[in-house]
């Protein structure tokens, strides 16, 4: 595998850390409209973040201050304008932003998750099969894969009746927790989570709380956006401030 870089150690000159999972340097986003002749959107420029195993760093900061756009800078969904997003790998560093597209998509099978605020219901697909499916792509066997799915539903308290059914006429609160339950069965390095209980009452939250303690205690670093104040208590290490990086994007100018 070829890496960005294979050093952590590089702009900081201090040791190799081994509980970094996630360092960001100098991230910067502008969007720029070519359909309405090239109007550029500074979101955030000079974003560095480190993230550890095991810690909990909460997005914050008002609505369209950047948060979703940031976390899919660190899901290497958007291309920023500047800047590095490397990920713990094996034998060193993957960064995101520059990888072939076959590395981002083999970190994302085995190591990088992703929950986003809403369902991609696939037509026909039942909702035990997409839940299982993130194991059976790490190779765990069929009927398994399965049983775990199940036994996540069930935590979930989705009913059974709705296990072997596409989430496509699901309720909100039900498309969310397969969502959270695809999101969550595979064991994962970096967990990216966009307001995963933003649609649950108080008892489902509750669980998906549980299950994200639980990755955390296993050394999970999560990266999460949280509107509910219960949540971020139950949760959060540290608090990332987005909107607090706005103002040196607007002197970024375009992307090159
Ligand atoms: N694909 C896009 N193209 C152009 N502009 C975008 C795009 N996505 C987001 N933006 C703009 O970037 C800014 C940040 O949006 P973003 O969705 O990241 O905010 P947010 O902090 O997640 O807000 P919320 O709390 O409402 O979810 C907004 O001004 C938004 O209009
Ligand atoms: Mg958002």
């Amino acid at each position: 595998m070829r890496h960005a870089s294979d050093s952590a150690s590089d702009e900081t000159g201090r040791p190799d850390d081994d509980a970094l999972r996630l360092r960001v340097r100098g991230l910067a986003k502008t969007f720029v409209l070519h359909h309405r002749g090239g109007v550029a959107l500074p979101v955030f420029a000079g974003v560095d973040l480190d993230l550890r195993a095991g810690e909990c760093v909460a997005l914050a900061g008002p609505s369209g201050s950047g948060k979703s756009t940031l976390m899919r800078c660190l899901y290497g969904n958007y291309a920023p304008s500047a800047g590095t997003v490397r990920l713990r790998v094996d034998d060193g560093w993957l960064d995101l932003v520059a990888a072939p597209p076959r590395e981002v998509v083999e970190a994302r099978r085995t190591r990088l998750g992703y929950v986003s605020q809403f369902l991609r219901v696939i037509p026909r697909v039942p909702a035990e099969s997409l839940v299982a499916e993130p194991l059976r792509r790490l190779g765990c066997d069929g009927a398994e894969a399965l049983d775990r799915a199940r036994g996540l539903l069930a935590r979930l308290n989705l009913g059974e009746a709705l296990w072997r059914l596409p989430p496509a006429t699901f309720s909100g609160g039900e498309q969310q927790r397969v969502n959270v339950a695809r999101g969550l069965i595979a064991p994962r390095e970096v967990l990216l989570l966009d307001e995963p209980t933003a649609s649950l009452d108080a008892a489902n939250r509750d669980v998906v709380v549980a299950l994200i303690r639980e990755a955390l205690a296993r050394g999970t670093a999560v990266v999460g956006i949280f509107h509910d104040e219960a949540v971020r208590t139950a949760l959060v290490t540290r608090a990332f401030e987005v909107a607090s990086h706005r103002a040196a994007a607007r002197g970024h100018g375009a992307p090159a």
